[in-house]
C-alpha cells in the first residue's frame, strides 16, 4: 500500500494537519517506510502515521535509492518496534520479508494480479528475478500453473521465498532456485517454459536472450519490464517497444506485442514499463525472417 500523508490526513479531522510535513510512504505488513523526508522531520511524521494506521507497529525511513544487483535500500529506524521483518498480506497470499535484506514493493500488486490472470492451466513458468516469491506464489495460488521455477540471486530472499512457499501451501508448484538466472537457465531450464517473467528492468534487455532460450521451441510469452526515459512529447511505452523489437529482430524471432503499459512513474520523465511479448517462433534464419508488426 502506498500513501501520501496529505491525502490520508485530509480524511482525518482529529489530527493537526498544519503540523505534518507532506511525504509519501509504503506500508509493508505492519512496517511503514517513509520516503522523501528531510532528516529531522521523521519522528513527528512517524507518530502521525502510527496514530492513523493502528496496524502499523514500526516506522522506518528510506535513506538511499534502491540500488545494486540485489535491489536493496538503506533504511533507518524511526519509531515503534525496532525490527525489519514483517508479513505482508496481498491478494489472499502472505509474504514474509526482511525489508532491508530483500527487495519488496507493494506497488507491484496490480501487475502481479494482472500477470497471474493470464496464466493458463498446466503452464510451466520461469520467474527470472523472483525476490521473496510474490509473482510466483500468486500465480501458483490463483492460476492452475503446473510449476513455477522461481529464481533469485539473493540468498536471504530465497530463504524468505522458501518460507513463503510453505506459508501459502504451494510447495508442489513453486520451485525456489538460488543463483544467477542466466546460468540456471543455461544449465537446467532450456526449452521448458510457456511463460517467462523478467521483473528486473535494470537487466531486462541484457537477459532477453536467456529468457528466450527458456521458452519452448514452439514459443510462448515473456513479460518484459523496462525503464524508459521520455520527454512530454514522447511515449515511454512506444520507445520501449522499439528497443525490444529491434533486439528480437536482431535475434531472428517472430513475435507480437499485444499488450503494453506504464507500470509506474519512477522519477521526472522516467517510467517503468511492461511489454507482454508473444514469441511465435524462432530463432529463424535472419535473411528469410518475417517482420511482425505491433
Ligand atoms: C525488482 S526485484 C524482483 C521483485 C519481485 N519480482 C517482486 O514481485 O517482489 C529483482 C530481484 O532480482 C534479483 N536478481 C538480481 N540479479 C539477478 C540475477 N542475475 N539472477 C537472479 N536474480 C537476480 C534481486 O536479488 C532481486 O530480488
Amino acid at each position: 500500500m502506498t500513501k501520501k500523508l496529505s491525502a490520508v490526513l485530509s480524511k482525518s479531522s482529529s489530527l493537526d494537519k498544519e503540523a505534518v510535513i507532506p511525504c509519501s510512504y509504503d506500508i509493508i505488513g505492519d512496517i511503514a517506510i517513509l520516503r522523501l523526508l528531510p532528516q529531522g522531520e521523521e519522528a513527528r511524521t512517524a507518530e502521525t502515521i502510527l496514530s492513523i494506521h493502528k496496524n502499523v507497529k514500526t516506522v522506518l525511513c528510506q535513506r538511499s535509492k534502491v540500488a545494486g544487483d540485489l535491489r536493496l535500500r538503506a533504511l533507518s529506524y524511526v519509531a515503534g518496534e525496532n525490527r525489519l521483518v514483517t508479513t505482508h498480506r496481498e491478494s489472499n497470499c502472505l509474504f514474509s520479508v526482511d525489508v532491508a535484506k530483500c527487495y519488496f514493493s507493494p506497488r507491484l500488486n496490480f501487475e502481479r494480479l494482472r500477470v497471474s490472470s493470464l496464466v493458463g492451466a498446466g503452464e510451466t513458468i520461469v520467474n527470472m528475478f523472483s525476490g521473496v516469491g510474490c509473482f510466483s506464489i500468486l500465480i501458483a495460488k490463483r492460476a492452475e500453473a503446473f510449476r513455477v521455477f522461481s529464481i533469485d540471486i539473493n540468498p536471504t530472499a530465497v530463504q524468505f521465498m522458501l518460507e513463503n512457499v510453505r506459508l501459502n501451501k504451494v510447495q508442489r508448484r513453486v520451485i525456489p532456485l538460488l543463483g544467477d538466472s542466466e546460468t540456471i537457465i543455461k544449465n537446467h531450464l532450456q526449452n521448458v517454459a510457456d511463460r517467462v517473467l523478467m521483473p528486473l528492468p535494470e537487466k531486462a534487455l541484457a537477459c532477453l536472450q536467456p529468457a528466450l532460450s527458456a521458452l519452448r521451441p514452439s514459443g510462448g510469452w515473456i513479460h518484459f519490464y523496462g525503464f524508459e526515459h521520455a520527454r512530454k512529447s514522447e511515449n515511454p511505452v512506444e520507445k520501449s517497444k522499439i528497443v525490444v523489437a529491434e533486439k528480437l529482430w536482431s535475434l531472428g524471432f517472430e513475435f507480437e506485442m499485444p499488450f503494453s503499459r506504464i507500470v509506474r512513474s519512477i522519477g521526472p520523465n522516467w517510467y517503468q514499463t511492461v511489454l507482454d511479448l508473444h514469441i511465435l517462433s524462432g530463432p529463424r534464419n535472419l535473411i528469410n525472417s518475417t517482420r511482425i508488426c505491433f
